[in-house]
């Protein structure tokens, strides 16, 4: 089976070990293992919760506690409805590949992971772009979507919050689509990886899971919670789904790690610290990087409403990859070009690293902006 090369996945391998300000990530920086159980109370402790555990395969679902808490981020679901994955990125190939065969229609906004149209493109699906648009602030024209959707329509992916634009649905645009999803009896994977961390409010938009009966949401403790390297995600859906889900599961993943499993549960028993935090940096990283546009003539972008990334739109007759190579080589500043997520003309820049160097980096960037 043939598959297009991951364009965010390729350059990131390239390029995030070798550069000095890291513009480019997506993750609200990552807590060390140490604050974690600072957090938590338990760095005192944790040895003795530790030692006893038998490394064995462990829970093959997850572990009872870690779903149970899973769960709770939804309003409708209970631990039936939980399946535990390899990170987020584990729970979106499992759903496609469990619910996308040859010939089906699969409608995927783009911009997004690229996991949402390249992986059932290269099942065979007839896969249909649903294109966010920057007059429509990066949110889906419904029209267009009714046009897309038809009876072989077996699934449809939207990406809420949006990763590479920061644009958010809200629940009654939500509402919208599962009920054009429901006319041609499709299922609506929503990828939810950046839940929790609105500009406004508590952070949290309703999910898709919680508003429709074939709904999906996926998740993970990478962004939002700040623990990417625990390689820990989910989905959530109706329990028959993840039953199918399994066993295409049981070929690919068998259980997770138990230590990450353990610490998983861990952090989302503190997940209001946890999220505190995440809001805390974003919100303000996100105040620092819109002054900085407001100054930049150049450049010019969509405020997200949530995430942890824009899509800056520059206006110079260079492409986004040069302007990015040039940029690494000369001040050591690392964006992501849109070229490598189909949005060419357009560069991401993720706001939730640490403050003080997307200070630097922002300063980096003004002076190579001057020096172009
Ligand atoms: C929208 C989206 N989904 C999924 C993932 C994969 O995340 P994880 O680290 O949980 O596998 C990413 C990572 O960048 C992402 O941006």
């Amino acid at each position: 089976m043939k598959i297009k090369e991951f364009g965010v996945e390729v350059w990131m391998n390239e390029y995030e070990n070798h550069c000095i300000h890291n513009l480019a990530e997506t993750c609200v920086e990552s807590l060390t293992l140490e604050q974690l159980l600072e957090i938590a109370g338990k760095k005192e402790t944790i040895l003795d919760e530790l030692l006893p555990i038998k490394l064995a395969y462990g829970a093959i679902e997850g572990s009872d506690r870690l779903r149970d808490q899973v769960s709770t981020l939804y309003s409708k679901q209970s631990r039936e409805n939980v399946l535990i994955s390899h990170g987020a990125i584990g729970a979106n190939a499992l759903v496609h590949s469990t619910l996308v065969s040859p010939g089906d229609r699969v409608i995927s906004v783009l911009p997004t992971y690229q996991q949402h149209y390249s992986i059932p493109e290269s099942f065979g699906a007839d896969v249909q772009i649903l294109k966010l648009r920057e007059e429509n602030a990066f949110l889906p024209d419904l029209n267009e979507l009714k046009d897309l959707a038809n009876k072989n329509t077996s699934l449809i992916a939207i990406n809420n919050p949006n990763n590479p634009t920061g644009s958010l649905m809200d629940e009654q645009f939500l509402e919208e689509i599962v009920d054009i999803a429901r006319a041609c009896d499709a299922y609506l994977l929503s990828d939810e990886v950046y839940r929790g961390i609105d500009q406004d409010g508590n952070g949290f938009t309703t999910s898709v899971a919680d508003l429709y009966e074939k709904g999906i949401s996926t998740g993970s403790m990478s962004k939002s919670f700040s623990l990417a390297g625990l390689r820990l995600g989910w989905i959530v859906g109706p329990a028959d789904f993840l039953q199918e889900v399994s066993i295409h599961r049981d070929y690919t993943t068998i259980s997770v790690g138990v230590i990450d499993d353990y610490l998983s549960a861990i952090a989302l028993e503190n997940r209001d610290a946890i999220l505190a935090r995440s809001r805390q940096m974003t919100r303000a990283n996100l105040a620092m990087l819109d002054e900085w546009v407001s100054k930049e003539p150049l450049i010019s972008y969509i405020k997200p409403k949530s995430a942890t990334v824009a899509l800056l739109k520059y206006d110079l007759d260079i492409s986004s990859r040069d302007f990015c190579v040039k940029l690494l080589e000369s001040k050591g500043v690392m964006l992501t070009p849109g070229s490598v997520m189909d949005m060419e003309g357009y560069l991401r820049i993720g706001f939730a690293n640490n403050t003080q160097s997307m200070k630097i980096g922002l300063e980096k960037l003004s002076e190579f902006l001057a020096e172009l």
